[in-house]
């Protein structure tokens, strides 16, 4: 990220939404707060993040398979998973206005004190003796703190007016996981250690301050649930941070603005036996990106006594049972496309003193590869130009573009992040060779277009 030029989100998310990455939710009834629907190229970058951490984590390795599970899961499943005692915040509301906040969000951002992991007394107790204000209204007349769970429910309508009926949306993709872990034990092959991943949807009622795609209600997770020996806890763990900062290159996040932040002990999730957050300079302050927890053996024990169903690891070999014990490295899908493209959004002045607004996102994960125009509008050029772009299409997603000013072209072509741009022109009717311009350096060469393939896959390396 550039950071004198991305002080605040506002220039990329009027960006994201004049190019058709990413649009406020239900727009036309006025919003929806806290939801976003991804355009034409925001759903083109999401699949290309998403799919790369797949080959990367599951088709790349011998030792993680893939699930995808159901959103609603028993019921029993959050009794056993703690979410239904213990997954809350602790919310306020301002008696004026009404306006509901998380009471530790309010605390820390009136009073500059970290307010995490206080109880609900202390919570109150710190806004009433410092007068806290409210940020909508300005009235310090707020109701006692009180925590209130984060998972959306809804009923099953089996049998009318039932409470045993509600069903919760899951909140993490995890606890699929560890429902289907005896499934995949007895229907594959693996052995101890080895992962079950999964990328999909997880639902939290959040109260958010409004930080673009970072904090949602409805976002997708792409995790890993790692089953190990509880003796090699540590060295997995290391291993695991060590694969998440190669990922963070891999989808070309600049080093700088990542670091990795210890959760303190007394603030650590009911599961979790040790966690780190990788963080990210977010322009509105250093903010989790993803999260690693030594999750123990909490889960599957946990579950198979609510169940009644034995979540074991049978070691044939030594003849042991055991209850293997989980590393969960866990990847915010939603947050990897919020980093990555303020890290690639850059307003570059030019020598001609223009600017032009440039995402310099890694050709990996680019929602076009390439663009290909005719020069002008002549029938000769298009015809040429529509060939190569139907040859290159074969191999890249591409865009063909043939309205306005061959510079205006580029400007968009730029704020989609598009690496490549091939433009054909009245020499490429004589010698057969186009003008293929790159988006970072600006540079232009000249190139037989028979060498175009080969060229773009040796620069865009997609695979
Ligand atoms: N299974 C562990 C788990 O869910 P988490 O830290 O609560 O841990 C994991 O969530 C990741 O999911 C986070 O690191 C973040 O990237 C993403 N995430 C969590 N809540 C989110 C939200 N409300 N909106 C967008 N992404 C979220």
């Amino acid at each position: 990220m550039s950071k004198e030029n991305l002080s605040s989100l506002k220039p990329l998310v009027a960006l994201c939404k004049r190019r058709g990455f990413i649009y406020p939710g239900s727009e036309i009834y006025g919003g929806f707060a806290n939801t976003y629907s991804y355009g034409p190229y925001g759903s083109e970058l999401k699949r290309n993040i998403s799919n790369l951490w797949w080959k990367t984590f599951v088709h790349k390795r011998t030792d993680i398979v893939g699930i995808d599970g159901p959103i609603l899961l028993h019921p029993k499943t959050w009794e056993a998973s703690g979410h239904l005692e213990g997954f809350s915040d602790a919310l306020v509301d301002c008696k004026k206005c009404k306006m509901r906040y998380r009471a530790d969000h309010l605390i820390e951002n009136a009073l500059s004190i970290d307010a995490e992991g206080k109880s609900e007394a202390e919570l109150t107790k710190i806004i009433l003796e410092n007068k806290v204000k409210c940020p909508n209204c300005s009235a310090n007349d707020f109701t006692d703190v009180r925590h209130f769970n984060l998972m959306f429910s809804t009923k099953m309508s089996k049998t009318s007016n039932n409470d045993d009926d509600v069903a919760y949306l899951r909140p993490e993709t995890a606890q699929s996981i560890f429902l289907d872990y005896k499934n995949v034990v007895d229907s594959t092959r693996q052995k101890l250690p080895f992962g079950i991943a999964q990328i999909g949807k997880a639902f939290r009622n959040e109260i958010t301050p409004g930080n673009f795609i970072f904090r949602v209600i409805e976002f997708e997770q792409m995790e890993i649930e790692y089953f190990i020996e509880e003796k090699s806890w540590q060295e997995s763990f290391e291993d695991w941070l060590s694969s998440m900062k190669k990922w963070c290159d891999l989808i070309g996040l600049k080093q700088e603005n990542l670091n990795v932040s210890e959760h303190a002990k007394e603030k650590l999730s009911h599961y979790s036996k040790r966690t780190v957050d990788i963080v990210y300079d977010f322009p509105f302050g250093t903010q989790e990106l993803y999260g690693l927890a030594y999750r123990s053996d909490f889960d599957l024990s946990s579950h198979s006594k609510v169940s009644k169903h034995p979540l074991i690891w049978h070691d044939l070999e030594n003849k042991l049972k055991f209850t293997p014990h989980v590393i969960e490295p866990t990847f915010g899908l939603d947050r990897s496309i919020l980093a990555i493209l303020c890290d690639a959004y850059e307003e570059e002045k030019l020598e001609n003193n223009e600017t032009r607004t440039v995402l310099r996102l890694s050709p990996k994960i680019a929602p076009v590869k390439l663009a290909v125009f005719p020069l002008m509008k002549k029938p000769e050029l298009r015809e040429l130009a529509k060939e190569i772009f139907s040859t290159l299409l074969d191999h890249f997603y591409c865009e063909y573009d043939e309205s306005g000013a061959i510079g205006k072209r580029y400007r968009r072509q730029d704020e989609l992040g598009t690496p490549y741009c091939v433009t054909i022109d009245y020499d490429s009717l004589e010698d057969n060779t186009v003008t293929v311009r790159e988006r970072d350096s600006m540079q232009q060469i000249r190139m037989p277009k028979d060498q175009l393939i080969s060229y773009f896959i040796d620069k865009i390396n997609i695979s």
